[in-house]
């Protein structure tokens, strides 16, 4: 198989930086796995890898997604956050979009634009982090602190100390 070079696999990637980070330590652990898992697959649509590896990547992308956007919508419910109706719209049509895309994918890989998908997906969660995560994050932390209890389930949900 070949290798693509680095360089040119950095400038499409998304690069982490601490500009992403919302300041909700359990969901910024969330984004950071999300955008290594979207950086996989622009890795495995560059190099053609076989569909299959392909079609588990993306599984594991909306697996991440759902228990992601699930546990966000789970914060902004517990803090009445004013927006979570159009922020959970965001989420649900963004998973009804991908939810598709997979289908398609898993049905005729060939057929399907992977990389198009890829490139969305990318610029979607770029901008919904810096967006909508960073406005919800501000207007919770400002108000009031996240609640221990609440935090406690969401490492549990997490899996993580
Ligand atoms: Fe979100």
């Amino acid at each position: 198989m070949t290798k693509t070079n680095t360089k040119t696999n950095t400038e499409t990637s998304i690069v982490w930086s601490d500009d992403f980070l919302i300041g909700i330590e359990e969901l910024d652990y969330e984004h950071r796995r999300l955008v290594d898992d979207i950086n996989k697959l622009h890795q495995q649509l560059l190099e053609n890898d076989d569909a299959d590896r392909v079609s588990g990547t993306l599984g594991s992308i909306h697996a991440r997604m759902q228990a992601h956007f699930a546990l966000e919508e789970h914060v902004m419910q517990a803090h009445e956050y004013p927006h979570y109706r159009e922020h959970k719209e965001e989420h649900d049509r963004l998973l009804d979009d991908y939810t598709e895309h997979m289908s398609r994918f898993a049905a005729d890989p060939a057929s399907e634009d992977s990389r198009a998908l890829e490139a969305t997906l990318r610029q979607w969660t770029i901008e919904h982090i810096l967006g909508s995560d960073k406005k919800m994050s501000q207007m919770i932390t400002d108000d009031k602190q996240i609640h221990p209890n609440l935090l406690n389930r969401m490492k549990t949900m997490l899996d993580i100390d």
